[in-house]
């Protein structure tokens, strides 16, 4: 069964406690939360304040996604507001072998992001050391955008990647998810959907967290 992270970028933010309770009693496996600097992607989004008193209410793991550049700057900071998963872009990192060490020496798991253009080639040397991959489906900076097909190639690369090298990292995918392509993720490998206007423009966004899971 595949996993789901709802995206809080998506939620209305003048309630964004009854947005967390509902994501709480939901069937949601993770909170995924996507810090945006207006320099590495052309959007702002929120910042520690805000993911400290998400954390407060939350009940299910906080999976931070930083679209931000230099990211090793923030490790410590990302770990007091309690996040169990930091996914930092390949393309924001001049040492990422060192970042991820750092994510994991403070005691989370490290997670390392590729942009739609990035080849899958530039995890070679890190799948090893990571907790997992996470492919970005749109250009990333804004929700609700159209997934980019090619992303089921990637998928499938890094699989085989993970299977080659014997790494334990999961594979995980943002941007663009609703029924039809979240479908085709889940049946070519993906274990985490992160879902973000699909999920909180829903009608009943508890049951369409559910029906993401069962797919
Ligand atoms: C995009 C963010 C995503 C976003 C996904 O830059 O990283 O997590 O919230 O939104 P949807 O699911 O609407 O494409
Ligand atoms: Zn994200």
């Amino acid at each position: 069964m595949v996993k789901v992270a709802p995206s809080v970028l998506s939620a209305d933010f003048g309630k964004l406690n009854q947005d967390i309770q509902m994501l709480n009693s939901s069937e949601a496996d993770y909170i995924h939360l996507d810090v945006m600097d207006g320099v590495f992607v052309p959007n702002i989004s929120f910042g520690f304040p805000v993911i400290k008193s998400i954390a407060k209410v939350a009940q299910k793991p906080l999976d931070v996604h930083l679209m931000i550049v230099d990211p090793q700057r923030y490790v410590s900071q990302v770990r007091d507001c309690g996040a169990e998963i930091m996914n930092v872009h390949v393309e924001a990192c001049t040492h990422l072998h060192r970042v991820v060490q750092q994510i994991k020496s403070a005691g989370m798991k490290a997670a390392v992001t590729l942009n739609p253009a990035t080849p899958v080639i530039m995890l070679e040397d890190i799948i090893n050391d990571i907790d997992m991959v996470l492919l970005m489906s749109v250009n990333p900076g804004f929700g609700g955008q159209s997934f980019i097909p090619g992303t089921i190639k990637k998928l499938k690369q890094t699989r085989s990647l993970i299977e080659q090298s014997g790494s334990n990292a999961v594979i995980e995918i943002d941007g663009g998810v609703n029924m039809k392509t979240g479908a085709e993720l889940a049946a070519n490998g993906a274990d985490i959907l992160v879902a973000g206007s699909f999920v909180f423009s829903s009608k009943n966004p508890e049951a369409t967290i559910a029906e993401l899971r069962r797919l």
